[in-house]
């Protein structure tokens, strides 16, 4: 049995996050579920040790709390067993069209999926390194790949968040510190119930153990699940006076 190791599960409470948490906790591994609702993530974390055994804490986290990351960081170095790894599972997607009515909403997108995203990873990086090395791994979408007509603020909230780690994975590379971006399709989560039925929709569940199984060895950047590569491929070769067109 390899040595027990922690991930620290940013976005606890999401259902990508809380499916991601279920496979490392199945896998013999702690877990740190960090998020806005202590009461919620402490009834996960409860679910986590009955089931498999496993030291598991709910802790509180706001990407927005930029001030705060710091203690944060030293509260989950505290708290985890052997070494930490990351999952990255927050975010906010309000519609186009109420990004464009009340351009605040925008903001707190951008500060939530990207500044607050870049900054708790930063304040992690002394840690990971620290440690010798470390996973991340990071929820990212194939929405930032091209800008669509019907998300394109989201669209590149992921798109940047996608360059960032980028240079974080450059960055801390010799530090062995391994970084995944997910360029997620659509899942069945509350981030999607608003939209009409989308294509290759995957369940929590099913995005979740592939993303593990991925997590376990590649870095750099992976389409999940595995149709949107193709897919992608031909969107981002579409001619803008076809693409214009199709109102995706
Ligand atoms: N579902 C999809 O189709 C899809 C596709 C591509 C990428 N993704 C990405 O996957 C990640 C997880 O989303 P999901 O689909 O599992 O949706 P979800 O269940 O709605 O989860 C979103 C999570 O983000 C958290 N969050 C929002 N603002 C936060 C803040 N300021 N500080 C801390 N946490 C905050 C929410 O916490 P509260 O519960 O406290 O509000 C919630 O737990 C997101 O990054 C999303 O962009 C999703």
């Amino acid at each position: 049995m390899p040595p027990r190791e922690t991930w620290l599960v940013l976005g606890g409470g999401s259902s990508i996050g809380r499916a991601f948490a279920r496979q490392a906790a199945a896998a013999g591994q702690g877990v740190l579920l960090a998020g806005r609702e202590a009461a919620e993530l402490e009834r996960s974390a409860a679910d986590l040790r009955l089931r498999h055994g496993v030291p598991a804490s709910a802790m509180l986290f706001d990407a927005l709390d930029l001030a705060g990351h710091a203690a944060f960081v030293r509260a989950a170095a505290a708290l985890a067993e052997g070494r930490l790894h990351v999952l990255l599972a927050f975010g906010t997607m309000p519609s186009q069209a109420a990004c464009e009515a009340r351009p605040e909403l925008a903001r707190a997108m951008v500060e939530t999926n990207l500044t607050g995203a870049a900054a708790v990873l930063t304040a992690l990086a002394p840690l990971l390194r620290g440690q010798g090395g470390g996973t991340v791994v990071a929820l990212g979408s194939v929405a930032g790949e091209r800008g669509r007509p019907r998300n394109h603020l989201y669209g590149a909230t992921k798109a940047a968040l996608h360059t960032f780690l980028q240079g974080y994975a450059a960055r801390h590379a010799r530090h062995r510190v391994r970084v995944l971006t997910l360029l997620a399709g659509p899942v069945d989560t509350a981030l999607t119930w608003p939209l009409p039925r989308l294509p290759f929709m995957a369940s929590p569940q099913g995005f979740a153990a592939a993303a593990w199984r991925r997590a376990q060895r590649g870095s750099g950047q992976a389409h999940l699940p595995g149709i949107w590569a193709p897919v992608m491929a031909v969107i981002r070769a579409l001619p803008n006076r076809i693409f214009n067109r199709l109102d995706l």
